[in-house]
């Protein structure tokens, strides 16, 4: 089994990190060598963190090949795409996967609010293309949704749902329907936790607690959207607001104010709390 994966950005780098764990031969494509070092190096970083802490005996970092080429994915038997959230540019992706890959390969999508359909509307083997949703981070969040859209035929969704399991995740079957299973429920519940901070003029440190010790949340939701990235949550959320039209969804002001300032979380040093980018 050999496993494309394009994008190795946080979620990308995270699922080219489960392949390598569970023995996968594994092609990570970005835009330039530079990206693709810089994942690789996390990647590397976390087995051995877990390997000092005997979580795993060992792993082979010589089963992930780096290329910016999307042509070397051809001999894959599944691809997974986590590149950026813009229905256009996966469109354009899933048709040159469909030109360079072998016609029995299984496409799949990371995409968290995007309708797999319309993604697999641009190419002319829609039966192979599935969703593959992975939560964030990757290598710790046991869920993965299998998303069949309308014209994936079984073969290709039985393979992701196998994949997924191969990968020590715990998949689910759903269809393809706005925000699949999970961020049908999420988006709107944090901003709901946004709109609170404003309402009961509760600090992101306050609101955080209260959410994991009265709720029993693992971390709180700023601590979240910090981790998600408010500009990844965002998007999510105008593409459910877009679709659905329940208020809830519709993008909370003070995170388009955060987004426009650049605030977006972890990744850019400072959300609603402060990180140390090193
Ligand atoms: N890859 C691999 N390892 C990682 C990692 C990553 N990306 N990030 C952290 N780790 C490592 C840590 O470094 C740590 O190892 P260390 O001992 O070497 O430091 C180890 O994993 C454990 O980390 P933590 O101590 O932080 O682990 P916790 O037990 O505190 O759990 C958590 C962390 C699993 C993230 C937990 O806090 C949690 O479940 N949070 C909620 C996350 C969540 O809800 N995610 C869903 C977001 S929504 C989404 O993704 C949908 C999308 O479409 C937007």
């Amino acid at each position: 089994m050999k496993v494309g994966v394009v994008g190795l950005g946080a979620m990308g780098a995270g699922i080219a990190q489960l392949c390598v764990e569970a023995g996968l031969e594994t092609v990570g494509r970005e835009v330039t060598a530079e990206l693709g070092e810089k994942a690789r190096g996390r990647i590397e970083h976390f087995l051995t963190r877990k390997v000092e802490k005997g979580q795993i005996e060992a792993f082979d970092i010589g089963l992930l090949s780096l290329t910016t080429e999307v042509a070397d994915l051809a001999d894959c038997d599944v691809v997974i795409e986590a590149i950026v959230e813009e229905p256009a540019a996966k469109q354009a992706l899933f048709v040159e996967l469909e030109r360079v890959c072998r016609a029995d390969a299984v496409l799949a999508t990371n995409t968290s609010a995007l309708s797999v359909t319309e993604i697999a509307s641009a190419t002319s083997s829609p039966q192979r293309i599935v969703g593959m949703h992975f939560f964030n981070p990757a290598p710790l969040m046991p869920l993965v949704e299998i998303v069949r859209a309308e014209l994936t035929e079984d073969a290709a969704f039985d393979a992701a749902f196998a994949l997924g399991e191969q990968l020590g995740k715990h998949p689910i079957r759903c269809h393809d329907t706005p925000g699949f299973v999970v961020n049908r429920v999420l988006i709107p519940l944090l901003n709901d936790c946004v709109r609170v901070l404003d309402e009961a003029r509760v600090s992101p440190e306050d609101l955080d607690a209260g959410m994991q010790h009265g709720a029993g949340w693992p971390m709180g939701p700023c601590t979240l959207l910090d981790l998600v990235g408010i500009d990844v949550h965002l998007h999510a959320s105008e593409a459910l607001y877009d679709k659905l039209r329940e208020p809830r969804m519709a993008a909370p002001p003070r995170l388009v104010a955060m987004r426009n300032a650049g605030l977006l979380g972890r990744k850019s040093g400072r959300g609603f709390y402060s990180y140390d980018k090193t």
